[in-house]
């Protein structure tokens, strides 16, 4: 079976926890601010905050923004049900935008006609790892007062302009989950250039505690503290750290092959009829999922390629239309379109160029058969 994603893991990952086991201190440590400081250098951003999974930067992230009961986030509903839910566990309602057909990222036009005088947030999500109207996003939030927390879980190392995502903007969210372009078996950042708001998002990262992390930095305790805030256990362990301390050295290598498949998919599948590309700039952008649109009978494709041993996906269900969210008569038109028709193909870095051609050949032979 090919799968639609796997992590590219191995000796290397392997030693670095051999490494943590032998010095018997597996929770967060050094590895945590090693891995913390390689994030900023990397990003060229201020600060990094690790936590245990994406979802936790997320609601940190919005939680130390004062967010709270009342207030609105303005987010596009095509995205992985994570956003939404950090968005509703601080108590903040998310209002639902639509999406541009051409990369699938939020429509900032639709953005702006859901303002109300609620709205606090705009969390744009980076969707496949191609970054949104970034531009267009800072403006919006600086005419009308409100923060950006950025879900970059998509595009860790994408570049918009001449830096990186998470280099701009106020807070921005990263997920090292297992199939992401680099993982920590799980784990998450926030990154963000706002020194008032790192305390604060180190202390609620571990029960709001004072002084824990410089203590556990150095791999000890300290046994006299104070609680200053309500916080939560969402810090990332030595464990973690250490697998993604030797992703982020093998990141060019990672991100260059998924880029070599995308370009591959895109000169085999362009002269088809039933399918139609998105296409992106593998050059500057990390590309996380290879989206294609299926113009007839999404689910017979993804039935066909099944078959034939060929892992397909669709990312994902959009988030307006789950029971928990839904409102009667609430429509988003191109979010509910592109769904119908979006069929997500095997990406990932170890994927073998045998593979990437039978994936290919097996959406031409359905092609063909459809003619
Ligand atoms: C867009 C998006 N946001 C947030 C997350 C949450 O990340 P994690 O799985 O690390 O909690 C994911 C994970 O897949 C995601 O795709």
């Amino acid at each position: 079976m090919i799968p639609v994603s796997r992590p590219s893991i191995g000796e290397r990952e392997l030693r670095a926890v051999e490494r943590v086991f032998s010095t018997g201190w597996l929770g967060m440590g050094s590895e945590v601010d090693r891995f913390e400081h390689m994030l900023c250098q990397f990003l060229e951003a201020g600060h990094a905050v690790a936590v245990c999974n994406g979802t936790g930067a997320l609601f940190l992230a919005l939680h130390a923004a004062g967010l709270g009961p009342g207030d609105e986030v303005l987010v596009p509903s095509l995205t992985y049900v994570a956003s939404v839910q950090a968005i509703t566990a601080t108590g903040a309602v998310p209002v639902f935008c639509d999406i541009r057909e051409e990369d699938l990222n939020i429509d900032l036009e639709d953005a702006k006609r859901r303002l109300t005088p609620r709205t606090r947030v705009i969390l744009p999500v980076h969707f496949r790892g191609v970054p949104c109207d970034m531009d267009g996003v800072l403006d919006l939030a600086s005419e009308n007062g409100l923060r950006i927390v950025e879900d970059a879980a998509h595009a860790f190392g994408s570049f918009y302009g001449e830096r990186r995502v998470g280099s701009f903007g106020d807070l921005t969210c990263f997920s090292f989950d297992p199939i992401k372009v680099i993982t920590c078996g799980e784990g998450g950042a926030v990154v963000t250039s706002d020194p008032a708001i790192v305390e604060l998002m180190q202390q609620k990262r571990i029960l709001g505690i004072d002084r824990d992390t410089l203590s556990r930095y150095r791999n000890s305790r300290s046994w006299v503290y104070d609680v200053l805030t309500q916080g939560y256990r969402l810090h990332m362990s030595n464990i973690n750290a250490a697998i993604g301390i030797v992703q982020l050295e093998r990141f060019d290598e990672l991100r260059e092959s998924r880029s070599r498949i995308a370009r591959a998919y895109d000169r085999g599948l362009s002269g088809m009829r039933r399918i139609s590309l998105i296409p992106a700039d593998y050059d500057r952008v990390s590309l996380f999922m290879y989206i294609v649109r299926v113009h007839e009978d999404r689910d017979g494709l993804m039935e066909f390629m099944k078959e034939r041993g060929i892992g397909t996906g669709i990312h994902y269900i959009p988030a307006h239309t789950f029971s928990f969210y839904r409102r009667s008569g609430f429509r988003l038109p191109v979010t509910e379109r592109v769904y119908e028709e979006m069929l997500t193909l095997p990406l990932y870095s170890d994927m073998t160029e045998k593979e990437t051609l039978t994936v290919i050949d097996a959406l031409e032979e359905w092609d063909r058969g459809r003619v």
